[in-house]
């Protein structure tokens, strides 16, 4: 049977060097999109990510009526509608593997007065809603999941949504996103409180566009019936893509490679914060801020990493990261434990056993528990292993041969194309030995 999948090949070995800008940021592309189409006014969008996740966001406001040029190298323009302007598609909204896009798009568009279905792929298709749709339902929102709480989701239409003062049971982004723009269309004040400080670039991004956002403590709170105006939005090199080249210098080598432009939100920086504990040498320059974000210029050479407890403060921070780090914990002196980090069960793929399953097929000693992973450094072999179609997954094996003594093939990383177009380019032309074939 044709299976028309894609399979990574790469050699042991090697190193990293030279410069490199990794892709926009998904979690900024996606919402210069969304808050770009409710606009008043013409938003202009550079360093915008062209992966699938962030393009079937922009492929839905398209068919709810929004006029977008490109992208084209990045450029995005965006002729906002206003807050509503939005006309109901012609078919089902299409958001592909994307998680971001579902979710806050579900609160973007509850209060919105359209009937729509929103509907995914097999795995975006096996990802809890309930977590959206249960503070949506109290804010008045008339939205259906499956009976298991998955999409697809169906949107009726209603006539207002009331605010609503929610305390998140998940350190959740999305969640805190979905809540805070359905809460554009609610009567009065909609709150959010984090358990824990997760991703802010909702709350940055709602400002720049001339909306205001209170935040107390661990609550964000929102007041509904205002206007968006737009603006240029200058979209950082992407932190969690930079993440594989981190781990990648530090763990092969004579690396010395230069990471330009990449997104330094502190609400994002885990990864940089979990290495330095492991014994990385990045040195951070260039600071500076586009469009309300800071971003820097991150120089990494190899280094010997040593095995930690990961601090669970840092568990949201990094929560896209945690494969690629598995990888550094692989090349560590000692053993790293990770705890409180049950969530990575319900991302992409569920990445503690998809990564538990591909290091022990790697010889590396790593032992799952429902909320983490132990993993004890040593030697990693050559082998075969699964991403189980989750490109984080993909990528961070493909990072794993820099320090291998044979060679690794991963297979089904189509979906790489969903975060990092060009990946497998990009990689080789700082140094690694991978090339994709089709199976
Ligand atoms: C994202 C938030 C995170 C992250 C995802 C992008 C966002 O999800 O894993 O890749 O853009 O808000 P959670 O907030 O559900 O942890």
């Amino acid at each position: 049977m044709p299976s028309n999948k894609i399979q990574f090949r790469v050699s042991p070995g090697g190193r990293l060097s030279g410069r490199l800008r990794v892709p926009g940021d998904k979690s900024i592309s996606h919402r210069s999109i969304m808050l770009g189409a409710l606009a008043e006014g013409i938003t202009r969008v550079s360093g915008f990510l062209e992966g699938e996740d962030s393009l079937a966001t922009l492929k839905a406001f398209r068919a709810m009526g929004v006029e977008i040029d490109g992208p084209k190298q990045g450029s995005v323009i965006i002729q906002g509608v206003g807050m509503h302007g939005l006309v109901r598609p012609d078919e089902p909204l299409d958001l592909g593997n994307s998680g971001t896009a579902m979710r806050l798009m579900a609160g973007l568009l509850a209060g919105q007065g359209l009937d729509l279905t929103l509907v995914g792929d097999v795995s975006l298709s096996g990802r809890p809603m309930k977590r959206v749709t249960v503070p949506l339902v109290e804010m008045g929102a008339r939205i259906e999941t499956t009976d298991k709480g998955t999409a697809p989701l169906h949107i009726k239409p209603v006539n207002r949504l009331r605010a609503i003062d929610y305390p998140m049971p998940v350190a959740s982004a999305q969640v805190k996103s979905c809540v805070l723009l359905a809460g554009l269309y609610a009567d009065g004040e909609t709150c959010v409180s984090e358990p824990a400080l997760t991703r802010d670039h909702t709350e940055r991004m709602l400002r720049g566009f001339g909306y205001a956002v209170r935040r107390e403590g661990s609550r964000v709170c929102i007041n509904g019936g205002g206007t968006l105006k737009a603006c240029d939005i200058d979209v950082p090199a992407d932190i969690s893509s930079a993440a594989f080249f981190l781990v990648g210098a530090s763990i092969a080598e004579g690396s010395d490679l230069t990471l330009e432009h990449v997104g330094m939100n502190p609400t994002r920086d885990g990864v940089i914060n979990i290495l330095r504990l492991m014994g990385a040498n990045i040195e951070v320059s260039n600071r500076r801020e586009v469009g309300g974000e800071p971003v820097a210029d991150l120089r990494v050479r190899a280094a010997p990493l040593k095995g930690i407890r990961i601090p669970e403060d840092q568990v949201p921070l990094a929560i896209d990261e945690f494969p690629v780090l598995f990888v550094a914990a692989a090349c560590a002196d000692g053993e790293t434990v990770l705890t409180g980090a049950e969530e990575l069960r319900v991302k992409e793929s569920d990445r503690i056993q998809t990564m538990a399953d591909g290091l022990r097929i790697l010889g590396v000693d790593a032992r799952p528990t429902p909320d983490g992973i132990a993993i004890r450094g040593g030697s990693i072999g050559g082998g075969q292993v699964d991403s189980h179609g989750d490109h984080r997954i993909a990528m961070a094996f493909t990072i794993a041969a820099l320090r291998a003594n044979g060679e690794i093939r991963v297979d089904d990383c189509a979906n790489v194309n969903t975060s990092f177009p060009r990946f497998v380019e990009l990689a080789a032309g700082v140094g690694a030995q991978v090339s994709a074939h089709d199976v």
